[in-house]
């Protein structure tokens, strides 16, 4: 148990490199730059990082097409760098999660360069290449979940290749032998530098059908939610592989495999992770649930019901692919929502992970569409800016840029990084950084926040999410009022007699008053309690 702490006990936090931090003063983030901010996340108490792809890339998707699986594209860094990152963060008790992306590569992929070059060449059939249907028509109905359909017409071999992503993203064809054994290599690779885990890119697209049937069709808005996807996505050859992938990491006490499930819902999710499988998958449900708290207290729920009894919650509140928490949750500049869902996040049962910048309640900056970076975001405009505008550069200062980078930096950074960065908020004591600092700290103090059973206990659903975290020794109760005014909380029921001990709130710095049993929170407070 001891080797797994850090990613079942302990705070993860993903970084985008590209606009994290810039170490060697050319406006694109880099390995380098990372290593200068470990402090800064060793102070937070953070135990692990998950960077978001830094391998060689064209850019098409923005590092998630890969042309070399074993190196570190030139404007991120060397793998001398990497070498220098992994010990860095160990001496600071932070372990590396590296972002591996094997549904497929780039087409600039040297193995899909030679795949595309010839029928009879060794390489063609790593790809999912196929003949036309008569009247060179695609082989069948499978789309692009980035839009459009799937298969790409390649004149010179006279065949379509599936892309489950951009065409510019080929899919591998995971029933060649020589395409797994390549993949074992890869995680060898990472391993032998160090490296602690895996975020696994879209795991459960891995696998295709082998005879290639249509999927079934049904109502939807886009060609691609117009499909049951049960021949593209999640086939039984999955599940021998996660074991495999697994019993690597196994080799070792304490490495990690975690999840991005492809096409999610909470029980597919669910179905993944566990003893033998993936140590976590993403749900994401709760990244996608706006200010409510009958509706997290609903994510919450049936995350902790269709998981198995021995598997782990993975939770987080927003990612590189979708908007920032701020930007769904807060009202304006206002960050004490943001400490709710803090709080909410740092105890709950498992894994937390914090998208960088959430920890100051980054906004997405304002983009022009001419300014968009992300193809994805530029074909759905202006209905999908959400990817470019979370991954804006993070806010360390109030000097130039940021304090990100000396020249102007790559991609968008917000305004008002004036007055919110990490400087100013590490300088206050009642910034959200701050807030969240405590958190994690009492997370690490607080036995059950970290090993105890999940009971909800709310008696107000409509406005007040309220649990109880529990082991046999330890009670600490939650209750987090997501309403804009005093609301009162009565300690009755499961909780009548007990007595408490104040550990942190947003709002007081003391136990609340008690009359009949009711506590009166403040609107927008996040209070904790220790039985005692
Ligand atoms: C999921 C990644 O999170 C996303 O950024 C990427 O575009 C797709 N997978 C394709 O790799």
């Amino acid at each position: 148990m001891d080797a797994d702490r850090w990613w079942k006990e302990g705070v993860i936090y993903q970084i985008y490199p590209r606009s994290f931090a810039d170490g060697n003063g050319d406006g694109f983030g880099d390995l380098p730059g990372i290593i200068e901010k470990l402090d800064v996340l060793q102070e937070l108490g953070i135990d692990g990082i998950w960077i978001s792809p830094f391998f060689p890339t064209p850019d098409v998707d923005l590092g998630y097409d890969i042309t070399d699986y074993c190196n570190v594209d030139p404007r991120m860094g060397t793998m001398a760098d990497y070498d220098r990152l992994v010990e860095a963060a160990h001496r600071r008790g932070i372990h590396v999660i590296v972002d591996l992306v094997l549904n497929h590569t780039s087409d600039r992929h040297p193995w899909f360069i030679q795949s595309r070059s010839s029928r009879d060449n060794p390489y063609h059939d790593w790809y999912l290449w196929r003949d036309p249907k008569p009247g060179k028509k695609r082989p069948n109905n499978w789309a692009s979940i980035f839009g459009g359909h799937g298969w790409e017409y390649d004149e010179h071999l006279d065949q379509y290749y599936f892309h489950m992503f951009y065409k510019e993203q080929p899919d591998l064809n995971w029933r060649n032998p020589a395409v797994v054994d390549e993949v074992r290599k890869i995680m060898r690779f990472w391993l032998d530098h160090g490296t602690d885990g895996f975020r696994l890119d879209v795991f459960g697209a891995y696998f295709k059908d082998a005879m290639f049937r249509d999927n079934p069709t049904k109502l939807g808005l886009r060609y691609f939610d117009r499909q049951e996807h049960i021949y593209d996505a999640d086939q039984p050859e999955m599940m021998p592989w996660l074991r495999e992938m697994r019993a690597i990491m196994d080799e070792k006490p304490g490495r990690y495999l975690v999840g991005e499930t492809f096409f999610p819902n909470p029980e597919k999710a669910a179905r993944y992770c566990g003893p033998g499988l993936l140590h976590g998958t993403f749900n994401f449900e709760l990244s996608n649930t706006p200010w409510s708290a009958s509706k997290f207290a609903k994510a919450i729920q049936r995350w902790e019901t269709v998981l198995a009894k021995n598997a782990w919650p993975t939770n987080f509140l927003s990612n590189h692919d979708q908007a920032r928490a701020a930007d769904r949750l807060a009202h304006g500049e206002d960050d004490e929502r943001l400490k709710v869902a803090a709080a909410m996040l740092l105890t709950l049962r498992g894994t937390p992970y914090i998208y960088y910048g959430e920890e100051i309640g980054m906004r997405g900056p304002r983009i022009k569409r001419a300014d968009i970076i992300d193809p994805l975001s530029k074909k759905y405009w202006p209905f999908y800016p959400a990817r470019d505008k979370a991954r804006s550069v993070a806010q360390w200062s109030g000097q130039e840029y940021a304090g990100f980078s000396p020249v102007k930096p790559a991609y968008p950074l917000h305004p008002n990084f004036t007055k919110r960065n990490v400087e100013a908020q590490r300088a206050d004591p009642n910034s959200l950084f701050n807030f969240y600092k405590k958190l994690i700290h009492i997370r690490k103090e607080l036995p059950a926040l970290r090993q105890g059973k999940y009971q909800p206990v709310s008696d107000d659903p409509r406005v007040i999410l309220a649990y109880l975290r529990q082991t046999e020794d330890q009670t600490v109760l939650v209750v987090l009022n997501m309403g804009g005014k005093l609301t009162p909380f009565f300690l009755g029921g499961a909780l009548t007699g007990m007595k408490w001990e104040f550990v942190l709130s947003n709002k007081r710095t003391t136990l609340p008053v008690l009359s009949n049993q009711t506590i009166l929170l403040e609107g927008e407070e996040a209070l904790i309690l220790k039985a005692v």
